[in-house]
């Protein structure tokens, strides 16, 4: 019997990678790749640049896929805040033209969003809460949520918080660049008073992927189950890893002049996400035990 088809966007980025794992067993996968083509076989690369949204369409009608995971986007804070117009094309348009795409090939669209669409001033979060993004990045996720929601009933919205893990194909994480500074023996200074709710990225797949099953549309919070600081979650990746708390300084992030403006605490309330999952979602130390053990 023919596998159902599944593209997933951003192939080539860091939850990319663990998508197509966790697909290619029940999937016949297609990933897209821009810049940085992966050595990863068994799957379909496709080549696909944001910017050409005749392209998004024809790349969409040609795979004809039964469910679209959209990750890929312009992802670093402070670079999206310097080029407002091409974030807007590929954050925005690129979103709204996929989702749009999507509604008339009558394929499921799960777009991921961020905890960044909230300015930290209310948490916990929940799904109910109306975005208040400080940065353009998170203004930009937030219009891409519009464009899905309005093109395409058949939607789930994913916002995660940060996420975590070693590469499963490409990509980086804010776990994998504390890991690499210490492997150097460099002190890395953690924020002890901004809080997220961290997630492994295997944790978050295998909730993207059951999520393309079954008919849940609208919103998830889908973080991990423990509110924490980026200081506090160095200390128990650096236990898992056998590190010495002395390569661990504490920081303010009151202190860091960033292009962006950044969120003290948008740490976010999981329940409905649990009540709609049956994948549990980890706690710190059990995320970080599965993604480094
Ligand atoms: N990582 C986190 O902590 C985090 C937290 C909250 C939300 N999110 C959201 O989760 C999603 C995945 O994040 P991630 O960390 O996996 O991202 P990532 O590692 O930065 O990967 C970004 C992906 O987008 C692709 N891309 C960038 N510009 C493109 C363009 N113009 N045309 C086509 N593709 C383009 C990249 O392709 P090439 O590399 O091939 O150019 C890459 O595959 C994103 O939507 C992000 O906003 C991430």
């Amino acid at each position: 019997m023919n596998k159902e088809k599944i593209l997933i966007t951003g192939g080539s980025g860091f939850l990319g990678g663990y998508l197509i794992r966790a697909a290619m067993n029940n999937f016949e996968v297609i990933a897209t790749y821009c810049s940085n083509k992966p050595d990863y076989s068994g799957i379909s690369w496709l080549p696909l640049d944001l910017t050409d949204t005749d392209r998004i369409k024809t790349a969409i009608a040609e795979t004809d896929p039964a469910i679209i995971i959209h990750t890929a986007a312009m992802t670093n804070v402070d670079i999206c805040e310097n080029r407002k117009k091409r974030t807007n094309t590929v954050n925005i348009r690129a979103t709204e033209a996929i989702a749009k795409t999507a509604a008339t090939t009558g394929a499921r669209i799960i777009y991921l969003s961020t905890d960044l669409v909230f300015d930290g001033e209310n948490p916990p979060y929940s799904e109910e809460d109306k975005p208040t993004p400080l940065s353009y990045y998170g203004w930009s996720k937030w219009q891409g949520e519009l464009a899905v929601a309005a093109a395409n009933d058949n939607h789930v919205i994913v916002r995660p918080s940060i996420i975590y893990g070693p590469p499963a194909i490409l990509g980086s994480s804010f776990s994998e660049s504390l890991r690499n500074a210490w492997h150097d023996g460099k002190v890395t200074k953690l924020f002890s008073d901004q809080f997220r709710t961290p997630i492994f990225a295997g944790n978050l797949a295998s909730a993207l992927i059951e999520l393309t099953k079954g008919n849940f549309e609208g919103i998830l919070h889908i973080g991990g189950s423990e509110r924490t600081s980026r200081h506090e979650f160095g200390i128990h990746l650096a236990e898992a890893l056998g590190i010495g708390k002395n390569l661990l300084e504490e920081f303010s992030i009151s202190k860091v002049d960033f292009t962006a403006k950044r969120p003290k605490d948008v740490s976010m309330n999981i329940e409905f996400a649990k009540s709609v999952l049956k994948t549990e979602l980890y706690d710190c130390r059990e995320g970080i035990r599965k993604a480094y053990s």
